[in-house]
C-alpha cells in the first residue's frame, strides 16, 4: 500500500497539465463488447444507420479501437475554463469517522454547469457545430445534462431543445431556470410534442417520466428534422470516451499525493462519471494491478446488481438499436427517487461487459443511507454534494468501515460527480424524514423484465 508523502490537502494540476488525448478502453478490454444491433434487421449497426442522429466523427469515436483519440484545441481550449479539476484528500471526513483509511476524491462540481457533464457536452457541441448540424434535442434527467448541453451549445452558437423528465422539472425549478438561462428551450417529458410522449400520456397521463421516455422523445425530434442531430449524455462509448479526462488527471494528482488507489468508487446512472474515474485505473489493472473498482447504484433502480444482462432498448418506444447490457427492461418506470440522473434502465455496455468479465463490481443503497452519508461529508468536507455522488460517497465510507472492521488500512478514491446546489429540496426532505426507501420487489423486476422476451440473447 501507497503511503501519503505529505499533509497536503489539494492535489492541483496546471492547465498545461490537461490531458490531450482521450483514453479508449475498448483497445484494452480483455472480452470486447458485443455489437449494438438493429433491431429490425438483427446485424450490427453500421455507421449509415447512424448518421440521422450523430455526426461522423462521433459515430467514428464509437466504433474505434484505438487507445486514444486526439482531444482537438478547441475542446481544450473550453475545457480550460474549468479543468483540470481539484482532487482533495478527506482529512476532515477521515476523522470524523475515525477511519484508518485515506479516503481522496476527484470533485467534478466545479464545472460551469456543476458537474462532469460538460467534459462530453462540449466535446458533443464541437463536432456537431463542426459537422453543420445547427440545433441538437436531448433528455435530462435531474438536469444536469440538460443544463450541461445548454452551456456547451450556447458556446458554439447552436440551438438545443431539453426534453426534461417530468419529476425532476417539477422538484428541480432552477436547474429549468439555468437551461434557460444558457438559451435552450425546455419542456417536460412526457409532452405533447412528439408521439412517443403523446402515447405515454394516453396510457398514464400522470407519468412522473423517466430517463427512457425522454430519449424516445429527443430521438423521435432529431429524426425528424434535417437540421437537428441527437445527444445522449451517457451510456454510448463515445460519452465514456469523453469523460476519461477525469481519471487521467486524477492518476497525475494521486501521483503528486505518493498514493494510488486500492479502491476507486463511482455512481453510476448510465455510467459515464464511474467510467471518466474508472477506465484509466482498470487500464493498470488489466495490465496486473490489483485494484478494487466498485459502481454504486440505487436499491430504487438496481440495475447492475439485479438487472440481467441481455439485448435492449435504450428507450421506452423503442426507437433506439438494441444494446447489450444490464438492464430492468426498457418499460421499467423507476419510483422517483431524488437521484435523478440515477433513474435509467441500462446501463452503458463497456461497463457490463467489464462487470461480466469481474473487472468491475457493484453495489446497491438506499437512498437514506446516501443522503446521510452526503449530510455527513458535507458537515467535514463542506461541499453539498449531489444526491447521485451521494452513493459514491457513501460507497466510500461502507469501505473505509469495513476495512477497519477487518483490520486493514486501504487507500480510496471516489468521483464527486456534481454538487447539489439545485438538490437542495431533496435535502429538505431528507431532514424532514419524507425520502421513502424503494427496494423493488421481484414480482415487479420480473414483470419489466418480460419486456425483453424475444429480443436476441447476446453470446
Ligand atoms: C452529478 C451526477 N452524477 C452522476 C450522474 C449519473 O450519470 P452517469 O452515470 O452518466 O455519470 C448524473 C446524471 O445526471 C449526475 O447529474
Amino acid at each position: 500500500m501507497a503511503q501519503v508523502r505529505t499533509e497536503q490537502t489539494k492535489f492541483l494540476l496546471s492547465e498545461s497539465e490537461l490531458p490531450r488525448r482521450w483514453y479508449n478502453i475498448r483497445a484494452d478490454m480483455p472480452n470486447p463488447a458485443q455489437p449494438v444491433l438493429h433491431p429490425g434487421t438483427g446485424q450490427p449497426v453500421g455507421p449509415d444507420d447512424l448518421a440521422p442522429l450523430f455526426p461522423m466523427e462521433l459515430i467514428l469515436q464509437e466504433v474505434s479501437e484505438d487507445a486514444e483519440v486526439a482531444i482537438p484545441e478547441e475542446i481544450l481550449d473550453i475545457y480550460s475554463l474549468w479543468r483540470p479539476t481539484p482532487l482533495f484528500r478527506a482529512r476532515r471526513l477521515e476523522q470524523a469517522i475515525g477511519t484508518r483509511s485515506r479516503i481522496f476524491y476527484k470533485y467534478e462540481g466545479v464545472s460551469p454547469p456543476g458537474s462532469h457533464k460538460p467534459n462530453t457536452a462540449v466535446a458533443q457541441a464541437y463536432y456537431n457545430a463542426k459537422e453543420g448540424r445547427t440545433r441538437l434535442a436531448t433528455e435530462t434527467g435531474a438536469g444536469q445534462w440538460g443544463s450541461a448541453l445548454a452551456f456547451a451549445t450556447t458556446l458554439f452558437g447552436l440551438e438545443c431543445k431539453v426534453y426534461m423528465v417530468k419529476i425532476s422539472y417539477e422538484q428541480k425549478p432552477f436547474r429549468r431556470s439555468l437551461i434557460q438561462a444558457w438559451g435552450a428551450t425546455i419542456i417536460a417529458s412526457p409532452s405533447e410534442e412528439t408521439q412517443s410522449g403523446r402515447a405515454v400520456l394516453e396510457e398514464h397521463p400522470d407519468s412522473p417520466g423517466s430517463l427512457g421516455i425522454a430519449i424516445s422523445e429527443a430521438v423521435e425530434d432529431a429524426a425528424s428534422r434535417e437540421d437537428t442531430a441527437y445527444s445522449l449524455g451517457s451510456v454510448l462509448n463515445h460519452v465514456l470516451l469523453h469523460q476519461t479526462v477525469i481519471g487521467q488527471e486524477a492518476i497525475a494528482q494521486m501521483d503528486q499525493a505518493g498514493a494510488f488507489p486500492d479502491v476507486v468508487i463511482g455512481c453510476v446512472g448510465g455510467g459515464s462519471n464511474f467510467a471518466g474515474l474508472a477506465f484509466p485505473f482498470l487500464r493498470e489493472k488489466i495490465a496486473g494491478r490489483e485494484i478494487d473498482v466498485l459502481a454504486c447504484e440505487p436499491t430504487a433502480c438496481p440495475t447492475l446488481t439485479r438487472g440481467v444482462f441481455a439485448y435492449d432498448f435504450g428507450d421506452t418506444s423503442k426507437l433506439t438499436p438494441l444494446a447489450p447490457m444490464h438492464t430492468l427492461g426498457h418499460d421499467f418506470v423507476p419510483a422517483p427517487i431524488h437521484a435523478g440522473g440515477l433513474r435509467y434502465h441500462g446501463v452503458a455496455p463497456l461497463i457490463s461487459q467489464l462487470v461480466r468479465d469481474g473487472l468491475v463490481r457493484a453495489e446497491a443503497y438506499l437512498q437514506n443511507d446516501c443522503f446521510a452519508s452526503a449530510v455527513e461529508f458535507a458537515r467535514h468536507e463542506g461541499i453539498i454534494p449531489a444526491p447521485e455522488a451521494a452513493h459514491a460517497i457513501h460507497g466510500a465510507i461502507q469501505t473505509a468501515r469495513a476495512a477497519d472492521e477487518a483490520g486493514e488500512e486501504r487507500t480510496i478514491l471516489f468521483n464527486l460527480s456534481g454538487h447539489g446546489h439545485f438538490d437542495m429540496a431533496a435535502y429538505d426532505k431528507y431532514f424532514a424524514g419524507d425520502l421513502e426507501d424503494v427496494a423493488l420487489d421481484e414480482a415487479e423486476i420480473q414483470r419489466a423484465l418480460a419486456a425483453i422476451e424475444g429480443l436476441p440473447t447476446p453470446a
